[in-house]
């Protein structure tokens, strides 16, 4: 038998099950084969995805020498948005974090934190995830296997576009805006009376640079380490929206871990989340001084009048999906914004 056993194709219990009918070296050998947990996402390694997958493997490493091994594959290296989601189900990859804007599919409520305007700021999206009913929204896959282990913080969201002014929502009247997967997002668009386009991920800074598309929604993190504010004219500080992760794993194989795994990976990984979203905020600014050092993209800031205005355009968006995600869950949602 192979020392490295792939538990994502084969439920390690269930090996372990099969061993029972064994001779004991062979059991032994066979509890003694290593896990191989593949760690897939989109981001660069320098931002807050790519150092909490780089947390997680050292510390699940360490608590498990020899018996554990992460593998991790960023920058949409071995699979891009469009084909994450199947390659955990399939059991090709054990982990991802895609972005909250990126569940749809699997499930409306998700789709609350796309909602424009409805998070002040970091901490009160903090205080929702730590909630009861953001807890949750961590189990409300698993219906299709999804198991969410973790949310992690990334930051508030700017606004980039390829023109000289970017101060009110009649600047991007007409304006073809890059979107995640999201039907949120593009309704957000839609009220301001732009043009969203769903594209993955890894596709964005060619669209952008071909002029394919003339803006973008992103934060300080990804704008400056995808090199977006290369190829942007105005960036305006609107913080309209958030983009964190959920931390997803398959949960058949999870669910097959013997238990102490289970329970150690799990520690890993709130260890690892909490240490991702104790450094976000700061990679955030240092991202957000760099691309101002670098006078390519302008950075503009708002009045109090201006956000008013962007607030006031987006706001039918609320009504709109307020069918879908659950009134309860958006007034969870909102009382979180008082400290
Ligand atoms: C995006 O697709 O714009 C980002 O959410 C990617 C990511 O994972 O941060």
């Amino acid at each position: 038998m192979n020392s490295t056993t792939k538990i994502g194709r084969r439920p390690l219990l269930a090996a372990l099950g099969a061993a029972s009918l064994m001779s004991l070296p062979a059991t032994r050998a066979l509890a003694q084969s290593k896990v191989v947990i593949k760690f897939s996402h989109v981001v660069a390694e320098h931002t807050p995805k790519g150092q909490t997958a780089l947390k997680f493997k050292e510390l699940a490493e360490q608590k498990f020498p020899g018996q554990v091994e992460v593998q991790v594959f960023p920058n949409s290296q071995l699979f891009g948005d469009g084909k994450e989601m199947e390659a955990l189900l399939l059991g090709d990859v054990q982990m991802i974090a895609p972005s909250l804007s990126k569940f749809d599919r699997y499930t409306k409520k998700v789709q609350l934190f796309d909602l424009p305007f409805l998070f002040d700021d970091m901490d009160a999206v903090d205080r929702f995830q730590a909630s009861a009913a953001g807890k949750q929204l961590l189990e409300s896959m698993t219906n299709r296997s999804i198991l969410g282990l973790a949310y992690l913080h990334n930051g508030m969201k700017i606004l980039s576009t390829n023109k000289d002014k970017l101060q009110r929502p009649e600047d991007v009247r007409g304006l073809k805006f890059r979107i995640q997967a999201s039907d949120v997002l593009q309704a957000q668009f839609k009220a301001l009376k732009a043009n969203p386009q769903k594209m993955a991920f890894a596709e964005v800074y060619q669209a952008l640079q071909t002029g394919v598309v003339d803006g973008q929604e992103n934060t300080w993190s990804n704008t400056y380490s995808q090199k977006f504010y290369e190829v942007q004219k105005t960036i305006a500080e609107t913080n309209h929206g958030v983009i964190d992760y959920m931390i997803i794993t398959n949960q058949k194989w999870w669910n097959g871990l013997p238990d102490d795994l289970r329970a150690g990976l799990d520690e890993a990984m709130t260890e690892a989340a909490a240490y991702g979203n104790q450094i976000a905020a700061d990679l955030n600014a240092r991202d957000r001084q760099a691309i101002i050092d670098a006078n390519k993209a302008k950075v503009v800031q708002l009045s109090r009048e201006d956000l008013q205005a962007w607030r006031d355009a987006v706001a039918p968006v609320w009504k709109q999906f307020e069918g879908d995600i659950g009134r309860d869950l958006m007034d969870a949602a909102i009382a979180s914004n008082q400290t």
